[in-house]
């Protein structure tokens, strides 16, 4: 008995009289990049064949069969044996093949009432499902690494700018768990994509949907494809579930938001690293040195991150621009979703797991704790912070609770600012006299707003950067966690 698809070194079917050529073989196949999808495709096919017999659309002894090949299979892909095949262009074909060469019959019949339009549709929508899983888990890792820093940083104080600017003093904690919120959402980004990415395309078919009485849901609960309340999810019109790669676009721009964080973070650490700022340092491990200046430490991994950003940004408008010309239903073009897709899910998650650890440390498990992690140095900040006249609008506020208009305030302020500048000082180096001669209501309490950390304490407002506030934040993340 010779299988069709073994065939396909020659032509399709009979209705070609030639075969393809070599370049166009190589042109059109996917399979060396959608192998990858190898495992979603088997339980896609297994979860096929089992409502198949289910339905008596094939028989008892057929599912085994399929199942037995299927096993086999797989034993082959993970033990590296599995011979992939170019003349066999995709995952889907070469593994059906297989599965003909191992079982006969019942591998021919596994195609029936589907097409490898919804079948790759599912694929891709299965494999992503699990990628989302894994990254979901590494946000939330690089928002624990975050907060052990910040809890050891509640008290640390840093410029903290606007136009780069020196603007009012913060604590070096608020501004960790500044990022912190920001990677909360892309984990809810993904959340919220991963509901619409679990819908089934499969049984839509070719793209009219089939002949054969398939029972969709049973496949879509059989694959995990559920909602929170345990219903099927299956996608709605043939049309759309074949053809339509929103799902990877939406995931790729979601991808792209949180890329966009870690591309701020790492150019704040390659600024704090600098002499400049010598705000932090990170593990030698996380930096590399130069060819002819002994002297030098780079930031190369934020610096990489801060690249490999703009390569997932190119992803996300490849997508969006395959996508845009297609008419109903499925088109070839489709096939290119992959390499973007792939590569976004690899650059994100290898970027994740990199920061996690480079923020946070790695974990010892002689002492359980977690070592290796960015060093603060904490006396660099707050020297940056002093040479701002960062507690300026403290002044203004002390004067407002004095009577003070806001308006005027800000006026005497900029006076004393003027004052502190010619004699090169801070602020709250200005003499009692000095400063009374600007406002008549100015007494020795000043000081005390003056300080770094009366400013910062004074800023004790849900959100604020007070310790007792960032405090707060601390334990509600912590709740979060668990
Ligand atoms: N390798 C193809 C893809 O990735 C599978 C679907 C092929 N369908 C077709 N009608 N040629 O899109």
């Amino acid at each position: 008995m010779t299988n069709q698809l073994d065939k396909k070194s020659q032509a399709w079917s009979a209705l070609f009289s030639e075969p393809m050529s070599e370049l166009v073989k190589r042109y059109t196949a996917s399979v060396f990049f959608d192998k990858r999808l190898w495992q979603a495709d088997i339980s896609g096919s297994l979860a096929h064949a089992e409502m198949l017999a289910a339905q008596k659309i094939i028989g008892a002894s057929d599912l085994a069969d399929i199942k037995r090949g299927m096993a086999q299979i797989t034993q082959e892909i993970e033990s590296g044996a599995f011979e992939w095949k170019l003349d066999l262009e995709d995952v889907h074909l070469n593994i059906e093949a297989r599965l003909t060469q191992l079982v006969g019959d019942a591998g021919k019949r596994l195609h029936t009432g589907r097409s490898r339009n919804d079948q790759v549709a599912t694929d891709v929508r299965l494999w992503l499902r699990s990628e989302m899983d894994l990254i979901i888990e590494l946000l939330v890792d690089l928002q624990k690494s975050l907060v052990d820093v910040a809890e050891h940083n509640v008290e640390v104080i840093l410029p903290g700018f606007t136009h780069l600017q020196v603007a009012q003093p913060v604590s070096f904690a608020h501004h960790l768990l500044a990022y912190v919120e920001m990677f909360a959402r892309d984990a809810e980004r993904m959340v919220d994509v991963r509901r619409r990415t679990n819908r089934l395309p499969l049984g839509s078919a070719a793209l009219a949907g089939t002949t054969y009485p398939l029972d969709r849901e049973r496949v879509a609960r059989s694959l995990g494809m559920v909602d929170a309340d345990g219903h099927a999810q299956v996608c709605q019109n043939s049309l759309d579930g074949v053809s339509d790669r929103d799902f990877a676009i939406e995931f790729t721009a979601a991808a792209s938001l949180c890329m966009m964080h870690i591309s701020r973070m790492s150019e704040e650490l390659i600024l704090w690293m600098s002499q400049n700022f010598g705000f932090v340092k990170i593990a030698d491990r996380f930096t590399t040195g130069s060819s002819i200046m002994p002297q030098k430490k780079n930031p190369d991994v934020p610096e990489l991150a801060r690249g490999k950003t703009g390569r997932v940004f190119g992803h996300l408008m490849g997508l969006l621009t395959l996508m845009k010309g297609q008419p109903l239903a499925y088109n070839k073009d489709n096939q290119e979703d992959k390499e973007p897709l792939f590569d976004t899910v690899d650059t994100l998650k290898d970027t994740l797991r990199i920061f996690s650890e480079m923020i946070g440390g790695q974990l010892n498990p002689a002492t359980g704790q977690k070592e290796g992690g960015i060093t603060v140095n904490a006396d660099a900040m707050q020297a940056a912070v002093k040479k701002g006249y960062a507690t300026a609008t403290d002044l203004a506020d002390y004067l407002v609770k004095k009577g003070q208009p806001f308006r005027d305030a800000h006026e005497t302020v900029a006076h004393a600012v003027k004052a502190a500048t010619s004699h090169n000082c801070d602020l709250s180096e200005l003499p009692l006299a000095v400063l009374q001669g600007f406002h008549a209501s100015i007494e020795k309490d000043v000081y005390e707003v003056l300080s770094l950390r009366g400013s910062l304490n004074a800023r004790n407002t849900l959100g604020g950067t007070a310790p007792a506030q960032v405090k707060l934040q601390i334990a509600r993340h912590r709740a979060r966690f668990n």
